[in-house]
Order: structure tokens, then C-alpha cells, then sequence
């Protein structure tokens, strides 16, 4: 096959012998979303020292800001870094909510180890189906799939949703045994983005519905389930940002305790995207608002580099529990 290139000759690896180690261990792996260089160095710097598995993730169109071409590059270039660090972490580059055969296919050809199929928008029998096309090309070349039931609210990759469905349970063992996915994202009251639940000044956010996690955990026993939207919007990054020139008063998340309790369930992937982007910006502002003499994009992109890496090792060793796992 022509101008293609298969995760190996990166040192990539799939998720599967992540997730079996995760299921085992009861912990789960981070997935962080990056789209350039400084996030891909703090996730990677931060799981090195914290001992992490870890899965690379990017959208469609993050694929796209960062150049198709350019972006598994990018994602060998960590492997050696880890290697360079005296490290010897599993790292996995992954394709978040790919909506059609076509990405899918293009990531793996490109690449990936893994991909998700999104088809959570549509009717179960077509989810199954496209999920089911993506499955067969993936496992003739070793790729890990993921697969969604039930829809989150909020923004998936451009396709915005006001409201959630959250997953039938009773639909789950069907969509695993038809399509052959290696793992399974849910919807149990997470959204994407940094304003999840609109709260009232005092009020506890609704909790996780566990009792769906359970329900999926007792039909599709040991099989992978995957957390999206599952930032905790880290209240002082909000803070920061706001005190630094920035809005964004609203922005509530996922308690990092539920976080925790899912980690150490059925779950084995959890997705961060939102708390990446607050920890950069919050440091950014700060340092336009200290230092506004500052021009060289090293002295702001630096410290919120540094910031990204802090966050992480919080992330793996607080919430995640994947630190020392690797
Ligand atoms: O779940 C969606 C991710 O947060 C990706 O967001 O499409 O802005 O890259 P993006
Ligand atoms: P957050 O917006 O909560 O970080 O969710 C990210 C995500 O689910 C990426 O797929
Ligand atoms: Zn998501």
C-alpha cells in the first residue's frame, strides 16, 4: 500500500494491553487531547514522571490545525522523548470522535493506533454498522477501536447537542458482540467542554449516574468502558483565568472525587481535553498580565507548558490512578 505508515514503524502501541493491565489494576488511562507541541511535551513530560501509560488523542479537527502529515510525526517524536528520558512508558495515538469511515481509515493509514468511531447521533442499527466497517479495517492492521452508545451534551468535534441521552444498558451487549469493538464510551451525565452543568451559586453539581455504569459493567463484564467529557474543570484555573483578564465565570465540571470512583470501576480511559486548555490559558494570562513586555512566545508558551506537566501528574496520581503503572 502506498504512502502509508503503520503505528509500529512509530513505536506507537494499541490500547489493548493498556486496558487489560487497567481493568486489572482498577485504575484508568489518561486520554489528553493535544493539537501542538507544548501540550504534547507536557502530557508526555508529565506521564514520564509519573510513571503513566498514556493515550495521545486528537478530533478531526485538531488533526486538521496541527497537518495530517505533520501530526504522527509529532507522535513519534514524544516515543523518542520518552525513550531519550531514560523511560519506557506505553503511549498510544488515538483518533477522538471520528465520524466516518473515510478519517478513520486515513488516521490508521497514517498512523494511528487507535480510533473511535462516534456513530453514538445515529440510530443504533447504522451506529452498529459504520462502527462494525471501521472495526474490520482497524483489526486486520492490530488498531483498537472505540465505539459510543448514548449521546453526551455539549460540543463533540463541531456536532453541538443541548441535551444527553444516557446509554441504554440493555442496547450495550449487542453493540459490543456486533461490532467488535475493543472498548466502549457511555453516557452517564458527563459533557464536553468547560461549562457542563449550569449550577446556581452553593449547589452541588447532579452526580454521575453510577447506577448505568453498573448496569453496563454487569451485562459486558471486564470489557473497557470509556469516560468522555470528563474534565474537572480545576476550579483554580477558572480562577486564575478570571482574575487575569479573562470570562469565564460559568465554567463548572466533574468533582474530581466521582472522577475517582469511576476511575476505579469498569472505566478504563478517561478523557481530558478542557483542563489542558484551562492550565495553558490560565498561565498565559498571567504571564501577559505580570510580564506585558514579554514577546518571545518561550516565555509565556514555557511556563504553561510547565503548568500542563503539574496538572498532569495530579491528574494520573489523584484521579487517574495510572501513575506507577508503567
Ligand atoms: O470531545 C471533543 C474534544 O474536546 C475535541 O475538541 O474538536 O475542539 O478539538 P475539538
Ligand atoms: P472535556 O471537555 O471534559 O475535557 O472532554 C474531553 C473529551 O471527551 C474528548 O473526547
Ligand atoms: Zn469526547
Amino acid at each position: 500500500m502506498a504512502n502509508t505508515t503503520h503505528y509500529k514503524e512509530l513505536g506507537l502501541v494499541n490500547t489493548k494491553d493498556m486496558f487489560k493491565q487497567a481493568m486489572e489494576g482498577r485504575y484508568a488511562i489518561p486520554a489528553y487531547n493535544f493539537n501542538n507541541m507544548e501540550q504534547l511535551q507536557g502530557f508526555i513530560i508529565g506521564c514520564v514522571e509519573s510513571r503513566s501509560p498514556v493515550i495521545l488523542q486528537v478530533s478531526g479537527s485538531a488533526r486538521k490545525y496541527a497537518d495530517p502529515i505533520f501530526l504522527p510525526f509529532m507522535a513519534m517524536g514524544a516515543v523518542r522523548m520518552v525513550k531519550a528520558l531514560g523511560a519506557a512508558i506505553p503511549v498510544a495515538l488515538h483518533l477522538d470522535h471520528g465520524d466516518t469511515f473515510e478519517l478513520a481509515k486515513s488516521c490508521i493509514d497514517s498512523g494511528f493506533s487507535s480510533v473511535m468511531l462516534d456513530g453514538s447521533h445515529h440510530p443504533f442499527e447504522e451506529n452498529a454498522e459504520l462502527t462494525r466497517q471501521v472495526v474490520d479495517y482497524a483489526h486486520e492492521r492490530d488498531v483498537t477501536v472505540e465505539g459510543e452508545l448514548g449521546v453526551l451534551a455539549g460540543i463533540e468535534d463541531e456536532v453541538s447537542h443541548e441535551v444527553s441521552h444516557y446509554t441504554k444498558p440493555e442496547e450495550v451487549e449487542a453493540f459490543v458482540e456486533k461490532t467488535g469493538v475493543d472498548s466502549l464510551a457511555i453516557s452517564i451525565g458527563t459533557s464536553h467542554g468547560a461549562y457542563k452543568f449550569k449550577v446556581k451559586p452553593g449547589e452541588e453539581v447532579p452526580p454521575l449516574r453510577f447506577d448505568i455504569l453498573e448496569e453496563v459493567a454487569r451485562r459486558v463484564p471486564d470489557f473497557p468502558i470509556v469516560l468522555h467529557g470528563a474534565s474537572a474543570v480545576i476550579p483554580e484555573y477558572v480562577k486564575m483565568i478570571n482574575e487575569f483578564g479573562g470570562k469565564m465565570d460559568d465554567a463548572v465540571g466533574i468533582p474530581e472525587e466521582q472522577l475517582r470512583k469511576a476511575a476505579s470501576s469498569a472505566v478504563c480511559k478517561i478523557n481530558i481535553d478542557s483542563d489542558g486548555r484551562l492550565a495553558m490559558t490560565a498561565m498565559i494570562r498571567k504571564v501577559f498580565a505580570e510580564k506585558p513586555s514579554e514577546f518571545d512566545p518561550r516565555k509565556y508558551l514555557g511556563p504553561a507548558r510547565d503548568e500542563l506537566i503539574k496538572m498532569v501528574k495530579h491528574k494520573n496520581e489523584n484521579v487517574l490512578g495510572s501513575a506507577g503503572k508503567a
